[in-house]
């Protein structure tokens, strides 16, 4: 059980939406790419290892709960003009990943039409369930998540490229890992500034996702075990990277003090332990 966080005040929410038009600004303006002009689809190796492909499918169906993220995300921040906007220009860019990821698949020649229509029935008879209860929650997931998808992509290309290379491939990972940067460093600066405006309150919820932390959806799939064995295999994500490169850098980027992760008592236990005395 974790109590709810305080809400925003006039001030933070016209900070957020800010934050929000900055992020924009510079993803029309650095940041938008075209699924057809800028990937070289004629460039594809077909003689990689297939659990490259394998991987490409499982994060492609990861993609693929799209409409699952948005429809749960966006009633949580209505009122939160920034946050919710952004969960619109966020949805277009999360959209184009698993199209690009998709279309890999099939200009590879790895899977036919009838195995991504099978990729899609998978996912779409499952629902994926928002894993925190309240949106501050769901930010401080949203940002770790984030870079543990870049690392992700950033993994998966080295190991494309130690490979032999696929141009085609390459490209793809190269645009989906600028994207998910640049999720990830918008959602850092928002808890940066719910730290600021409430630091208790969003200590608890970054302790909470912390304690529990788990990528979304991949075991929602019937082969999950092997999907996620896999990844962890070709070393392109394990607990031992979670710590090092996501927790960490997280935490020194939000500046927050381990010290401070570690569980308070709240003060109904205090008073709960004095009587007892
Ligand atoms: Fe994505
Ligand atoms: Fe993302």
């Amino acid at each position: 059980m974790s109590t709810a966080p305080a809400p925003e005040s006039p001030e933070l929410l016209a900070r957020i939406y800010r934050q929000f038009r900055d992020y924009f600004d510079r993803a029309e303006k650095k940041r938008r790419w075209s699924l057809k002009e800028d990937v070289p689809w004629d460039h594809c190796n077909r003689s990689l290892p297939p659990a490259i492909a394998d991987v490409v499918e499982s994060f492609c169906a990861v993609e693929l709960y799209l409409p699952d993220y948005l429809s749960k995300l966006i009633p949580q921040v209505r009122g939160n003009h920034g946050r919710a906007w952004m969960l619109a220009n966020w949805g277009y860019e999360e959209c184009k990943h698993s199209m690009a990821l998709g279309d890999w698949l099939l200009h590879s020649r790895t899977r036919s039409d009838e195995q991504m229509a099978d990729l899609e029935g998978l996912v779409f008879s499952h629902e994926w369930d928002l894993p925190y209860d309240n949106a501050r929650g769901m930010l401080c997931y949203t940002t770790l998540q984030e870079l543990a998808t870049w690392l992700h992509y950033v993994n998966l290309r080295k190991i494309v490229e130690a490979e032999g290379g696929c141009p085609a491939l390459e490209r793809v990972l190269q645009l989906v890992a600028i994207d998910e940067r640049a999720h990830y460093d918008f959602f850092r600066r928002l808890v940066s500034l719910y730290l600021e405006y409430d630091r208790p309150g969003t200590l608890e919820q970054l302790r909470r996702v912390i304690n529990t932390f788990k990528m979304p959806a991949v075991h929602m799939l019937a082969d999950s075990r092997k999907r996620m064995e896999e990844v962890k295999e070709l070393r392109i994500f394990d607990e031992d990277i979670f710590v090092s490169q996501v927790y960490e850098p997280v935490l020194t980027a939000l500046k927050v003090q381990k010290s401070e992760l570690r569980r308070r008592k709240s003060p109904r236990e205090i008073v709960a332990v004095g009587k007892a005395r």
